[in-house]
């Protein structure tokens, strides 16, 4: 069984539990390496011996020819992508970009939230049953992040279009060449749209983020009109299909596991716990990439500068040297502390959000039910390896 048939993406962890036993450190099948326990892939993410692989080469690039035109729009975009920067313009650009992010912006946005949530779930509770993606865990974080940004609600789908183009390319081990030109072609009329917006704003501010990040200052220093571009996508991008995600993954694992789903009815106040069991029991997002600044060793094994290393946070999750009982699901379990965010300098700036949009949404669920029931036999996964999700999920909602 390998991570990439059916079966391992249906379930990948018996197959990281054997990489876990068998060395922290391993070999991948890409010639890169692959970090499997739970404290040296938190060791790492808090590193300053690495970074994160930028995804794009210039043309004299030692590690080889570039497969995305250096000139490119989403050469452009990504040299740009607040994860692909290190040291001083990492911190530099982050410092900005939290400016406009801060918790007092996400607490801000929770009443928006919870009547998001109670729109969304109304013609589900009257029909008695939900496709829980397209009708709760997409369009909810969808919604939130186009309004977060000042998008016009009009114009959500073609940025999901854009940005799922895009997703399919943000791995440049397992992206296709086919894949990367569509991409390229995608990204040229997301940019285009983007600035179109931004031009529009400059004029007429609207109170959102695309509005704060271009009047954001701070020491003098501003975010070009690129910066903004570029984390615009970004932002689109890591804020919406990720917490999808985490809704949909969060159910099905609760529906796999009734005794939980009962705790969490009985006990509603176990749901902030009950996410961040969730997010370690099956993570959104199964890896973080890295590179090492120069050759150094990771658990005794050298690793060489510039190979690309994942940090795998699912496995580091079910590790059992950090957590008892690791395959358990338990959403009263002390401390579930995953890996999910990340950690160190590129820690998640969403994840406030995420967990915010999570807790109502779990909340208003068991809230507006007496019982939630699976109604289908088997369910799709997306065929993303680093980002883990459902194609659909179907069930019947009791009153
Ligand atoms: C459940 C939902 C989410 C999960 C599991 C998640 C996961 C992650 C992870 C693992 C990283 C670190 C990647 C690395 O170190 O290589 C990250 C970074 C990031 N996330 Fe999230 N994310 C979620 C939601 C969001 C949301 C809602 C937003 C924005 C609205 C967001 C924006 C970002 C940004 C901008 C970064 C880059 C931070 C940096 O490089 O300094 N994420 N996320």
């Amino acid at each position: 069984m390998t991570l990439f048939t059916p079966q391992g993406r249906e379930d990948p962890y018996p197959l990281y539990a054997q990489l876990r036993e068998t060395a922290a450190v391993l070999k991948t099948p890409f010639g890169g390496w692959m970090v499997t326990r739970y404290e040296p892939v938190d060791r790492v993410l808090r590193s300053a011996a690495f970074r994160t692989p930028r995804g794009f080469r210039e043309a004299n690039d030692p590690a080889g020819p570039p497969r995305m035109d250096p000139n490119g729009m989403l050469t452009l975009h990504r040299r740009h992508w607040l994860l692909f920067q290190s040291g001083e313009a990492h911190t530099r650009l982050r410092k900005l970009i939290m400016k406009v992010f801060t918790p007092r912006a996400v607490r801000a946005l929770a009443p928006r939230v919870e009547g998001l949530v109670t729109e969304l779930l109304r013609p589900a509770l009257e029909r008695g049953s939900m496709e829980v993606i397209s009708e709760l865990a997409y369009p909810l974080p969808a919604t939130v992040i186009c309004e977060l940004l000042g998008i016009p609600a009009e114009d959500r789908e073609r940025n999901r279009a854009w940005a799922a183009v895009t997703a399919a390319t943000v791995d440049l081990q397992t992206c296709s060449d086919a894949q990367l030109a569509l991409a390229e072609v995608s990204m040229r009329e997301w940019d285009a749209y983007i600035r179109e917006l931004l031009a529009t704003r400059r004029k007429q501010p609207a109170g959102a983020l695309l509005d704060d990040m271009l009047a954001v200052e701070e020491e003098g220093l501003r975010l070009t009109e690129d910066e903004i571009a570029a984390n615009a996508t970004f932002l689109f991008l890591a804020g919406h299909e990720t917490t999808t995600n985490l809704i949909g993954n969060g159910l099905y694992a609760l529906l796999r596991h009734p005794a939980q789903l009962a705790a969490l009815y009985a006990t509603p106040s176990l749901v902030e716990n009950a996410i961040e069991e969730l997010l370690r029991f099956d993570s959104p997002v199964q890896f973080a990439p890295r590179v090492a600044l120069e050759p150094l060793e990771i658990e005794g094994v050298q690793v060489e500068r510039e190979i690309p290393i994942a940090l795998m946070l699912a496995s580091a999750n079910r590790d059992p040297r950090r957590h008892d009982r690791p395959d358990e699901l338990d959403v009263a379990r002390v401390d579930p502390k995953p890996l999910s965010f990340g950690g160190g300098a590129h820690y998640c700036v969403g994840a406030a959000l995420a967990r915010l949009e999570a807790q109502h949404a779990f909340a208003a669920l068991v809230a507006s039910t007496r019982g939630i029931g699976l109604a289908t036999e088997r369910v799709a996964w997306r065929p993303s390896l680093g980002l883990r999700g459902l194609e659909a999920l179907q069930v019947t909602l009791e009153r």
